[in-house]
């Protein structure tokens, strides 16, 4: 199948193009199963429930919750991983949230119009059939460099639990130092669930957005791949 995706393509405006693959889009939705649960379960751990009537061991609520949590994390870093994979393989509309093509004007041009129509100076919206540029520097800062740093600041903190020596200590025990001590690592780790509560927000919105004022087929295409550039 066809696999058109840089800011000036050939393709014909309305005709639409299979931009998202079924592994990105697979990531896609794992990804956001995984953080709705880690934000959920996440919330919980840093304001625990109030203490339930009975035996601790008959409930085990907090337990259960961390194990969540932790089942989580590993599928997120692993569902990560199999994205990095698949942007070595894949399309090159995959590779978009792990770099910025800085180095094309027409990247830049595509980014100024976009921020223009934002701003309400220009009328017609972007054409790109992949990621515009602004939302391919969103999802690079938040989505991707978001998530590793859940993943390594989260990994961090598990080493703590595990115990010194444990396999997670010894991959990811040196973030501890970086931030001082464990103590601000979890703060830190609460400061990225907010930010990346922030983000989701803002995606979904833009992502309706561009579907309804845009006329991309932007929320369609994340479930079937193809997508319309501009006007259906
Ligand atoms: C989007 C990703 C994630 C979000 C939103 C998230 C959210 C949170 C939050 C809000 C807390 C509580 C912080 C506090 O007590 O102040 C927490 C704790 C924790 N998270 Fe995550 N987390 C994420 C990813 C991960 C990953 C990948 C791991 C790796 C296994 C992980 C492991 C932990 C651990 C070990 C704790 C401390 C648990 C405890 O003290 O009982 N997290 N997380």
């Amino acid at each position: 199948m066809a696999a058109t995706t840089t800011h000036a393509s050939p393709v014909p405006a309305s005709q639409p193009v299979y931009a998202f693959q079924a592994p990105v889009r697979l990531y896609h939705w794992v990804n956001a199963a995984c953080i709705f649960t880690l934000a959920a379960t996440g919330y919980l751990i840093a304001h625990p429930l109030p203490t339930v009537m009975g035996e601790a061991s008959d409930h085990f609520i907090m337990g259960r919750i961390r194990l969540v949590h932790f089942t989580a994390g590993y599928l997120l870093a692993v569902s990560l991983a199999g994205r990095i994979y698949w942007a070595l393989v894949g399309n090159q509309v995959s590779r978009q949230i792990f770099y910025l093509p800085v180095w094309r004007g027409s990247w830049w041009c595509g980014l100024g119009e976009e921020i223009a129509f934002y701003l309400f100076l220009r009328k017609e919206p972007p054409t790109e059939s992949g990621h515009a540029p602004l939302a391919q520097v969103a999802m690079l800062l938040f989505n991707t460099l978001g998530t590793l740093f859940m993943i390594f600041t989260g990994f961090a903190l598990y080493g703590e639990g595990l115990g010194h020596g444990s396999w997670a200590d010894r991959a990811f025990g040196w973030v501890v130092p970086l931030f001082g001590d464990a103590e601000r690592v979890n703060n830190w780790h609460l400061l990225g669930m907010w930010i990346l509560l922030c983000f989701v927000i803002i995606h979904i919105y833009m992502a309706v957005r561009a579907d309804i004022v845009g006329r991309t087929t932007s929320l369609s295409s994340i479930v079937g791949g193809w997508r319309s550039p501009k006007g259906r």
